[in-house]
């Protein structure tokens, strides 16, 4: 399938066929495509200025007003932003700092977790299949199961921090419990650990708040983002408190560098998303309902579970064959779905957030349809 361009839900190839897009660039399309105010917030900044200096010497305004309306949008200990390119360096960043804030070295992630795929995010991913040739990664990494209260006790004194997805992604969307997260908050805040939120994914809207911290009450230490940050524009960043963020300033002098990290023109496309999803409120308010439909229209007896939140959900097959057949079909009937990293039984649905109500139940149709076919 090549590309020839993409518009609202929709990808069209060089032949004139359109597809219906379920993936959102996996979570990243956060408004869809080529979203007129991204456009156009996109061609305004390439005018004025691209890329001008490192990071921090001058004053760029997409930055500083991404940067006020992200920590505007936070939780008061959330106050100050360090933008990067990507969501692994964004994870990079935050290991970084709970090692400067702590002054120990621990990390503590859990099994099945995808945080990038450089060496520091790699070292701390739960699926050894993925790691093992790129042996040696971080020493003093250590897995334990996600959603068990009983492998907190793994987090102690000589922990620096503790990387958590609030919903996991590559296992097709496993939801934990608000009482399992909170009370990883506590055995961090008791330990003196900083708990590292991956909302990499779940950021930007896409689990019904624009934060998945909101739905769980539970405010990490550091919150990386990117993704769906950018409306189709690559950027990330790692969020704490200037207190904080103040320790990688000095000793060394500029402990973090990136030449294009807070790229403008990047700042002002996720400044865009960020305006757009803030001011029009009907865009997160209707993603349960968008999810119930999904819930409700996705009855095929084939289907076992369908995991996830709001609009990252999981349709779970049990059956790899029939799972690879359903995204392939779906390519020809003009609907893109996908699959998961570290399962092959389920298919991935995390559309556009913009995507509308009929369009769900004509999607939902499609798979209903596929499925019988098939199976
Ligand atoms: C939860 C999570 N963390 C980190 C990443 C890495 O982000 P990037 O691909 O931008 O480096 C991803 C990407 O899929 C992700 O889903």
């Amino acid at each position: 399938m090549e590309i020839s361009h993409a518009e609202g839900m929709y990808i069209y190839d060089v032949n004139g066929k359109s597809y219906l897009d379920l993936v959102a660039g996996v979570s990243a399309c956060t408004l869809g495509h080529s979203h007129p105010k991204i456009v156009e917030s996109v061609q305004q900044q390439i005018q004025k200025y691209a890329h001008v200096m490192v990071y921090g010497e001058y004053v760029q305004s997409p930055q500083y007003r991404l940067s006020k309306l992200l920590v505007d949008h936070l939780p008061e200990s959330l106050d100050c932003t360090y933008i990067v390119n990507s969501g692994t360096e964004a994870i990079e960043g935050a290991m970084k700092l709970a090692k400067r804030l702590t002054g120990r070295k621990k990390i503590i992630s859990f099994n099945n977790s995808y945080h990038g795929s450089t060496h520091g995010a790699l070292s701390i991913m739960g699926k050894e299949t993925y790691k093992t040739k790129s042996r040696p990664l971080l020493d003093d990494c250590h897995l334990i199961d996600y959603n068990s209260i009983e492998q907190l006790s793994a987090i102690d004194t000589t922990t620096a921090a503790v990387v958590v997805e609030p919903i996991q992604g590559a296992t097709g969307f496993t939801v934990p419990s608000t009482d399992w997260l909170k009370r990883l908050r506590e055995v961090c805040t008791e330990n003196g650990v900083m708990l590292i939120f991956d909302e990499i994914q779940t950021g930007f809207g896409r689990t019904g708040k624009l934060f998945a911290l909101e739905t769980f009450s539970v405010t990490p230490d550091i919150l990386c983002i990117a993704k769906g940050m950018g409306g189709g524009m690559p950027i990330g960043c790692f969020i704490s408190s200037k207190a904080h963020m103040d320790k990688l300033k000095e000793n060394p002098k500029l402990g973090h560098i990136t030449t294009f990290g807070g790229h403008p023109v990047c700042c002002a496309a996720s400044l865009a998303t960020l305006t757009e999803l803030t001011e029009n409120e009907s865009i997160i308010s209707s993603i349960s309902k968008k999810e119930q439909l999904f819930r409700t229209h996705l009855n095929h007896p084939k289907i076992k579970e369908i995991r996830g939140k709001g609009l990252m959900l999981g349709i779970e097959l049990g059956d790899a064959d029939l799972c690879q057949k359903v995204v392939e079909k779906g390519y020809e009937v003009g609907l893109i779905t996908f699959f998961f990293l570290f399962t092959d039984t389920a298919v991935r649905i995390s559309p556009p957030l913009i995507i509308s109500e009929e369009e769900i139940i004509e999607a939902c149709k499609n798979i209903n349809t596929l499925l019988t076919e098939l199976s």
